[in-house]
């Protein structure tokens, strides 16, 4: 078990921050511990997430603790972006573990809404469609239909009962950066997203909910997707395109519990497949990984900005 440092922060600024993080369920709750900020004239940081947090999401939580007066965090498992009922029914759920952790971090306000605060029209009648171009419509667009659309519904709908200065994501989720990026200038919201760096576990494996979902052994041959991709960096000097494609792809599914759904080379700004190293000033490669029913996502920088 890792150590983890605990940051008791001190509110002094609004009363109802004086002790404790407060947690809110509905949507007048929400509203009303927002206005309390707002009222106090505070900068307000925003990390959305699904829950059963592990030190990625918590690095999200300090860099805003650092940067805004007050934090809020989300814990929602949106349904609507789950194109896998399977993946839906056996995401963990550890919300008393959660609220603990965020607590422990400083967080001011947890926000761990019911279905019907977001989704009041009932989740059969939710109509709202995005196009996001050709961002959304490779590697994850491509692989999860309708994944996306429910990621940018979910947090436009968050974002207008949140409505924070900044937005917290991860790297790990590096198309889904994008998507909000678009979602929000589609939308003409007034905040700024913050990416931040993936969180990785000592041997590389990056920190993800779904770990957990790992038996021993898948979780001791999955530490082989990060450093296959820690050593096609390597080989972006002496390789083409194709090579280091042809590389990661057969390393990884030479690993007998893994099985590679895509590996791309794309340009970090459009997410357009790449077939030379001169076609993009920042190049990513983004892999999916299927181990067992467990489906991991990792990428890594190839060339940088
Ligand atoms: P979730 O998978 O819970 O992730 C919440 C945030 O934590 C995302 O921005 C994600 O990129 C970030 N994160 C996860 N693992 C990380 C790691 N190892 N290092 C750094 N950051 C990491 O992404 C979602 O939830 C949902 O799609 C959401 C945006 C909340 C909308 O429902």
């Amino acid at each position: 078990m890792k150590k983890r440092t605990i940051v008791k922060k001190k509110h002094t600024f609004v009363q109802i921050f004086d002790i404790e993080m407060i947690v809110c369920r509905t949507r007048e709750e929400i509203t009303n511990a927002v206005a309390e900020v707002r009222k106090a004239n505070r900068s307000l940081g925003f990390v959305p997430t699904m829950g059963a947090l592990h030190q990625g999401h918590i690095s999200l939580v300090t860099r805003s603790i650092e940067e805004n007066d007050c934090t809020a965090v989300s814990i929602f498992v949106n349904p609507t972006q789950f194109n896998n009922k399977n993946d839906l029914l056996t995401y963990p759920r550890t919300v008393e573990a959660d609220l603990a952790l965020l607590e422990n971090a400083g967080v001011d306000i947890a926000f761990v809404p019911t279905i019907e605060a977001i989704y009041p029209e009932g989740l059969e009648n939710v109509t709202e469609s995005y196009d996001f171009g050709a961002i959304g419509a490779v590697m994850e667009g491509a692989a999860r239909p309708g994944h996306f659309n429910g990621v940018g519904i979910v947090v436009h709908r968050l974002f207008d009962l949140i409505p924070a200065d900044k937005g917290y994501f991860g790297m790990k989720d590096f198309q889904q950066i994008a998507i909000i990026r678009e979602m929000v200038r589609q939308s003409n919201i007034n905040i700024e997203i913050i990416p931040c760096p993936i969180v990785r576990e000592e041997d590389g494996l990056a920190l993800s909910s779904r770990n957990t979902r790992l038996n021993a052994e898948q979780r001791v041959q999955a530490v082989q997707i990060s450093q296959t991709l820690f050593k096609a960096v390597d080989l972006v000097a002496s390789s083409t395109v194709a090579e280091v494609k042809a590389f990661v792809e057969n390393t990884v599914n030479n690993v007998p519990l893994l099985e590679v759904e895509y590996f791309e080379v794309v340009n970090g700004y459009t997410m357009q497949p790449i077939s030379s190293w001169d076609e993009a000033e920042w190049v990513v490669g983004c892999i999916t990984v299927n181990v067992g029913d467990v489906r991991l996502i990792d990428n890594i920088a190839l060339k940088n900005i």
